[in-house]
């Protein structure tokens, strides 16, 4: 197998990045630093990216997480914080697709497809993602409808979103919003924008994938179709 396509079957990176990592000389095969990209990497070869031994997985695992708040959407933290990887079955090591804040709970992918990871991260794919953002003071449809139209969030305007009120209480509205980009803290820095703070934000769906009745902290694997779906994207 090509080294690239080695690199890439390993959950690392994607191939083009792999080949990048072999240009800055941060891959070795056999203990020697490998800098030819059209290497091809035989049965008994030891692969090492930055220093640790990697091996394609030998399959393919997609989890959907029902994350919870916090824990951090991360493989690691310096912090010691409690991270998404351990609340999905350590069969193989998996690393989250896109971001949730620390604080943010709802729909998350796993997985250790590094090619689909990569693909799916490109703005070029960027998904609808839908979120219910429990936020402070009653939302005007007024304000709403500046929220759908694009607000500035610091230097970016945001494309037009889907904005629905679903309910109030004396002190808080609840509300549902899709949008198209994942700048950071987008939607918090879109309902900063319009001058409500964001108190309580869960993703409930990406794409055509929704979060339905699975409890927080739980995960279940992707179907083959929802695998097939994110592919063809
Ligand atoms: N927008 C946010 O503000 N936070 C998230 O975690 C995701 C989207």
């Amino acid at each position: 197998m090509r080294i690239n396509k080695y690199i890439a079957a390993s959950g690392v990176t994607s191939r083009r990045k792999a080949d990048e990592l072999i240009e800055a000389g941060k891959v070795k095969v056999n203990g020697a630093v490998m800098t030819s990209l059209g290497y091809h990497v035989q049965d008994d070869d030891v692969v090492e990216v930055n220093g640790s031994r990697i091996k394609p997985a030998t399959k393919m695992v997609y989890y959907l997480l029902n994350k919870p708040t916090g824990y951090v959407t991360s493989t690691y933290d310096k912090e010691g914080r409690p991270l998404v990887t351990e609340l999905v079955p350590d069969e193989v090591r998996v690393f989250p697709v896109g971001r949730l804040d620390y604080n943010t709970s709802g729909l998350l992918i796993l997985t250790n497809d590094g090619e689909l990871s990569n693909k799916l991260m490109h703005p070029k794919h960027e998904f609808d993602k839908t979120y219910v953002a429990r936020v402070i003071g009653i939302v005007t449809r007024a304000k709403a409808a500046r929220l759908a139209k694009g607000v500035d969030i610091g230097g970016f305007k945001t494309s037009p979103a889907e904005v629905k009120l679903l309910r109030h209480d004396r002190n808080s509205t609840l509300v549902e919003i899709t949008i198209h980009e994942g700048k950071n803290r987008q939607v918090r820095r879109m309902f900063d924008a319009i001058g409500h703070e964001v108190v309580e934000l869960e993703r409930v769906g990406l794409g055509n994938l929704k979060i339905g009745k699975l409890s927080t902290g739980m995960c279940r694997k992707l179907s083959p179709a929802e695998v097939e779906y994110l592919k063809r994207v």
